[in-house]
């Protein structure tokens, strides 16, 4: 390994939040924290644990009483809660997609998609990030039999038959690039070739929609998806995730996905801050107006230090300044830390080399202040080192 990419431990520390997921600041919200603690009085839960699987003894009813609240929330059919967004991503891909089915995987989707896709019995296949030329070849290739074959079950021939799937999965935040794919093009093709969608909104929860619904909701695309994964941890600032689709998945997931069954589930308190989140979400826009502006300021900033060429283009809450060079990146990250800013850099292999890059997660209780003055330092430093 690469002397520069060894990962460390790092500690707390008194910085500029410009690294979190916390895009709301929900992770410190005492009214999320009080509600909480309501709900769990009202379901008469003094627990500290779920004390096992769901599917044993786990399945409290403020379990049910929450899904039935994201269900709504979403506007779909059923929504199923896993302890993360891991567990949700390999649950899902290790399950759902058979044997001599097929997976077309945007080449920029997170691990645990891809270690999902890895665990299944299908093959993937990754296409050019948010390519739907790349992808439309993929899929004709799928149908005309051209694709290299997955390994074949006994009996099971080489050709397309009309009962094997094809799945594309996009997210519809980018983790690392914080951008979002033409979703309703997507869409468009996938109904066209009857492939099943499935996006990933980690990222986009709390940030998109009119209450913070993601992405898709905010196109009103809800009822094209196959499934959609949402993610507690991010901009929600608690913990879990949620697969999002039809009655019938929920159903199989619960009886085929082993990241499901085979865990002690989320301790109620988790579930009661999850469901508290989403009132906050539901009765208070405060966070996500603020979050917005301060996303219109960094841009605004980004322009008037002619930094425009080092970023990639998002409208989310994550930023990223490409700085080629794991040693580089890190040189100006160090930089900007002793200004008393927090902004990661994302050295490679987690992004491809050439593409290392400073992210800047912005916030709703980041200040004006505070956006103008790390863009002040970074301009300074990129254009110094
Ligand atoms: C796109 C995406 N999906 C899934 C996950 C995993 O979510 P969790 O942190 O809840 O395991 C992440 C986390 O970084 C992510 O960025």
């Amino acid at each position: 390994m690469n002397v520069n990419s060894l990962r460390k431990l790092g500690n707390p520390n008194t910085l500029i939040d410009f690294s979190s997921n916390d895009y709301l600041g929900f992770s410190k919200n005492k009214q999320i924290y009080l509600a909480a603690s309501e709900i769990l009085k009202r379901h008469n839960l003094e627990v500290n644990g779920a004390t096992g699987s769901r599917l044993l003894s786990g399945n409290h009813s403020i379990y049910t009483e929450t899904e039935k609240i994201i269900t709504s929330f979403h506007n779909n059919d059923a929504a199923l809660i896993f302890n993360s967004g891991y567990d949700a991503n390999i649950g899902f891909f290790s399950s759902v997609p058979q044997r001599g089915d097929v997976i077309l995987y945007d080449e920029l989707c997170h691990a645990s998609i891809r270690d999902g896709i890895t665990m299944s019995n299908a093959k993937g296949y990754k296409f050019k990030h948010n390519d739907l030329d790349d992808l439309s070849k993929l899929v004709n290739k799928k149908m005309n039999n051209s694709l290299p074959l997955g390994e074949m079950s006994a009996g099971q021939s080489g050709s397309f038959t009309p009962d094997q799937n094809i799945y594309v999965v996009t997210e519809s935040v980018f983790s690392m690039d914080g951008d979002q794919p033409d979703l309703k093009a997507m869409v468009e093709l996938c109904n066209k070739y009857h492939c099943h969608l499935i996006v990933d909104e980690a990222h986009a929860l709390g940030v998109f929609g009119k209450k913070g619904e993601g992405l898709i909701q905010a196109l009103g695309l809800e009822k094209e998806v196959f499934a959609r994964i949402i993610t507690f941890g991010k901009a929600l600032g608690c913990h879990g995730a949620a697969i999002l689709g039809s009655a019938d998945l929920k159903g199989y997931l619960v009886n085929f996905a082993r990241s499901f069954i085979y865990t002690t589930g989320l301790p109620p308190h988790s579930v009661a801050t999850i469901q508290a989140a989403y009132q906050e979400l539901n009765s208070n826009d405060r966070s996500r107006i603020d979050l917005k502006s301060n996303i219109a300021i960094l841009h605004k900033e980004i322009c008037k230090q002619d930094l425009g060429t080092f970023f990639i283009t998002s409208k989310s809450a994550i930023q990223s300044c490409v700085i080629a060079g794991n040693a580089r990146v890190k040189e100006i990250s160090e930089a900007i830390k002793e200004n008393g800013f927090d902004a990661k850099p994302i050295l490679s292999p987690t992004v491809p080399e050439g593409q290392e890059r400073l992210r800047i997660c912005l916030h709703s209780y980041n200040t004006i202040v505070e956006i103008e003055n790390l863009v002040l330092h970074l301009g300074t430093f990129i254009k110094k080192v």
